[in-house]
């Protein structure tokens, strides 16, 4: 019945190939003792395999609650990833109404479905400087600090004993590197103050999740990435319960080889477990439009091949996740920008019918144990 199998390979790359090939026909010979007792024709192209169970740590992917209600989109993610990270709904945005009351009912939806599947949630995030909500903009003084207070108890404390760890503070250090930011939570509660208050309550809110200081730009940006790493150890210095960082790393294609690598090392040299917390690629690289999409891929593949060969490299305590921003290319946050060819960005490990890319393959080679 049907045409002969004709496995498709993704693209070849160094010293993948080899390891890609034993896994593939490792799938072959699953597919072909199936095949002999049904008689049935091998699909074109197999299922890959598992990201989860190739690799030693905790794998991550960014999800959104409505997505799930897609049984392709549930079925990909639960293959493959043993963490979730809600994109969206764990934010203050979300969660807090303009008349102070909580609403959580996406975010509760997240948490059970990751439940249901023995996946792991991690709790992003309690506080970032991008959200200033209104109901926080017309307090002052205590009701401000008891409404900041209370705003972590809650959130944090409704996910205790679930979540894994959170990000308690998000973006602290500004694009440039050279400060922490000015925003509505430092102008109200002190620049360091209002970080170390969060870790403080977030800590009260859940005794044992590990806390995460998390921002993006570390990789590309050696102050920022030495500013962040002084904030982390000032928190330490008084006493705040820092537990990790997160390297956002929402890199591009163009990023020299090498870089990545040098950032998660640097990054681990403070001892701290090491979230990759939201990586993506992007292909819209300015600057380089001699490059063609081909050649922006192979790159594209490399550079995920070295996060994650970095993040393995790590040792195991310090390994705590690695985590991609979207399952398919159609689900990445960068399609949504307004910027020209937004649309055709593939940022991701799978395309947009959830085939597995040479990204995915790449981090697959990677992730081996
Ligand atoms: C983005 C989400 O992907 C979008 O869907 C949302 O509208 C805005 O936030 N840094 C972060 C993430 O820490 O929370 C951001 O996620 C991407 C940048």
């Amino acid at each position: 019945m049907g045409s002969p199998p004709s496995p498709t390979l993704p693209p070849s790359r160094g010293k993948g190939v080899s390891r890609r090939a034993a896994l593939l026909s490792a799938f072959a010979v699953a597919a072909c003792g199936r095949d002999a007792r049904s008689q049935q024709s091998i699909p074109a192209r197999g299922p890959e395999p598992p990201l989860k169970s190739l690799a030693p740590f905790p794998v991550g992917c960014a999800v959104q609650s409505d997505q799930l209600a897609d049984p392709a989109y549930a079925a990909l993610f639960t293959r493959h990833f043993s963490q979730l990270t809600p994109e969206w709904e764990m934010k203050m945005e979300y969660i807090l109404r303009p008349d102070g009351t909580f609403r959580f009912d996406a975010s509760d939806r997240l948490a059970a479905f990751a439940k249901t599947h023995n996946i792991r949630l991690f709790g992003h995030a309690l506080i970032w400087y991008a959200q200033g909500p209104a109901a926080f903009e017309r307090l002052e003084g205590e009701a401000f600090a008891n409404a900041y207070r209370n705003y972590i108890l809650a959130v944090a404390g409704r996910y205790r004993g679930q979540a894994v760890g959170w990000d308690v503070v998000n973006e602290a250090v500004t694009e440039d590197g050279s400060a922490l930011r000015d925003c509505l939570w430092g102008r109200k509660l002190g620049e360091f103050d209002y970080i170390r208050l969060a870790f403080q309550y977030a800590r009260e809110a859940d005794p044992a999740a590990p806390l995460f200081l998390n921002d993006y730009g570390l990789d590309y940006n050696p102050a920022k990435r030495a500013t962040f790493l002084k904030l982390a150890e000032r928190l330490l210095k008084a006493g705040a319960p820092l537990g990790g960082l997160g390297t956002q790393s929402h890199l591009h294609a163009d990023l020299a080889p090498g870089a990545y690598a040098r950032a998660i090392r640097d990054l681990a040299s403070l001892g701290l477990p090491i979230h990759i917390s939201e990586l993506d690629i992007s292909l819209n690289v300015r600057g380089l439009n001699f490059a063609s999409r081909a050649d922006l891929e192979q790159r594209q593949a490399r550079l995920y091949g070295e996060a994650a060969e970095a993040f393995a490299a790590l040792p195991e305590r310090q390994r705590f996740a690695f985590t991609v921003w979207g399952l398919r290319d159609s689900d990445s946050w960068l399609r949504r920008e307004k910027t020209p060819n937004a649309g055709a960005d593939g940022p991701l490990l799978f395309d947009s019918a959830g085939a597995a890319k040479s990204t995915f393959w790449a981090v697959a080679d990677a992730v081996r144990s």
